[in-house]
């Protein structure tokens, strides 16, 4: 009689299980139809701007200033995301000798020029937290001394190209409204409410939400051996394209960075000081470009989509190479603190485009300039 019962609810469990299977199923290839029909090309090669988005940046702006006060580290302002930095070094990044035209743009025209740089490694959470904590990893670059008219017209003594990069592909959010609805519910310390902000199912973002656990990633052995990407689009010339920088250990000299004691807060600068300073060995990257196909499905207004490399190919313009140094000063750590990067700091040629990118334009400049006028006040 009991072993009859157990029978009998072995095979119950078993159908309700294989009914799950079935249902999972049927809601994976539904979803990968639907993935198909929706992100095809063709694609447009202009920016689309919709109606209300200087509005939803005024707001934006207002919530980031407020996460600005909220994190402040003892008695400096730090920055509303990317606070904390590796270090900040000195870097040459010279553009390829063997350039087919149409990558001959901007800072890449001239083949071979090797430019003076800066570049600020950081982790992406707006509080410095312990490198081992799951988090996106920023590489900042600067370029100096770099001739023509700058973007934005206040800036143009400046004489700098930025690239401002995290170590993932895609970003967790499409647009600036998505983007403001959801930043506002995690300044209000509602994370589930960030991705899902009603009952509807429709506006649920689980696709978002899984780019945002892929991104914060666990750390890296050292910011020299990690990927870093654009992710949003920028001009290149007539085209437009993303950009991503990759080591390059070849163009350096063999070098296997002893263990670092990941335990420790900051173990990721103790490893550029280790490879840098310590053994004196020079890291080395490429600088690609991924230039849009417009017949594929590689769209300028939404930055959670991912520009396949099977559509367009990242196709190298220049090689970055950090010299050994000595850059972990408290001065020069403080410099790195007072530096600003911003993608609208640059030329016409590789001007910032899609909705995140206008958004970014004016957040960055009042976020940064907010923290430098608290700082300056100390
Ligand atoms: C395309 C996606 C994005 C990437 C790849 C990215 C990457 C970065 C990186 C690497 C930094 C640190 C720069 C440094 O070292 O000084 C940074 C800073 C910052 N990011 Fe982003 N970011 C992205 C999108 C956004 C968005 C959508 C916002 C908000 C609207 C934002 C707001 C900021 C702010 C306010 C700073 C600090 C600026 C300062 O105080 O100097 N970022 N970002």
């Amino acid at each position: 009689m009991l072993i009859t019962l157990w029978l009998r609810l072995g095979a119950l469990l078993l159908k309700t299980l294989m009914l799950l299977a079935l249902i999972a199923l049927l809601g994976w290839a539904l979803n990968s139809a639907w993935s198909i029909w929706r992100y095809q090309g063709p694609v447009s090669t202009e920016e689309q701007v919709p109606p209300g988005e200087a509005a939803m940046t005024q707001d934006i702006i207002q919530t980031a200033v407020r996460i600005v006060d909220q994190h402040r580290d003892n008695t400096r302002y730090l920055r509303d995301a990317h606070a904390k930095a590796h270090g900040c070094v000195k870097a040459e990044v010279q553009v390829l000798e063997q350039l087919t035209p149409p990558l001959r743009q901007g800072v890449f025209a001239e083949p071979g020029k090797t430019w003076q740089a800066m570049v600020r490694l950081s982790n992406g959470n707006a509080y410095p937290q312990f490198d081992s904590i799951r988090d996106a990893r920023g590489m900042a670059i600067k370029l100096l001394n770099v001739p023509g008219t700058q973007l934005l017209k206040e800036q143009q003594g400046r004489g700098e190209q930025d690239f401002v990069m995290f170590n993932h592909p895609n970003f967790f959010v499409s647009d600036v409204a998505e983007y403001r609805q959801n930043v506002a519910a995690q300044a209000d310390g509602k994370k589930v409410g960030a991705f899902f902000p009603g009952w509807d199912p429709r506006t649920w973002q689980v696709r978002h939400l899984f780019i945002a656990l892929a991104t914060l990633s666990p750390p890296p052995a050292s910011p020299t051996q990690t990927r870093y990407f654009s992710v949003s689009p920028y001009k290149f010339g007539g085209a437009n394209a993303k950009f991503r920088v990759a080591p390059d250990p070849d163009s350096c000299p063999a070098y296997n960075l002893p263990p670092q004691n990941q335990a420790l807060p900051n173990f990721l600068r103790n490893a550029l000081n280790q490879q840098l300073s310590t053994d004196r060995v020079p890291a080395c990257f490429v600088l690609q470009v991924q230039r849009q196909d417009p017949s594929h499905y590689m769209p300028i207004e939404d930055t959670s989509i991912e520009w396949r490399e099977s559509d367009a190919p990242f196709e190298t313009v220049a090689r970055i190479r950090i010299p050994a140094q000595d850059f972990d000063t408290p001065q020069q750590n403080l410099q790195c603190d007072n530096l600003s990067f911003n993608p609208w700091f640059g030329l016409e040629a590789h001007r910032p485009i899609g909705g995140i990118n206008r958004l970014r334009k004016a957040v960055y400049e009042a976020v940064s300039d907010y923290r430098h006028s608290r700082n300056a006040e100390q």
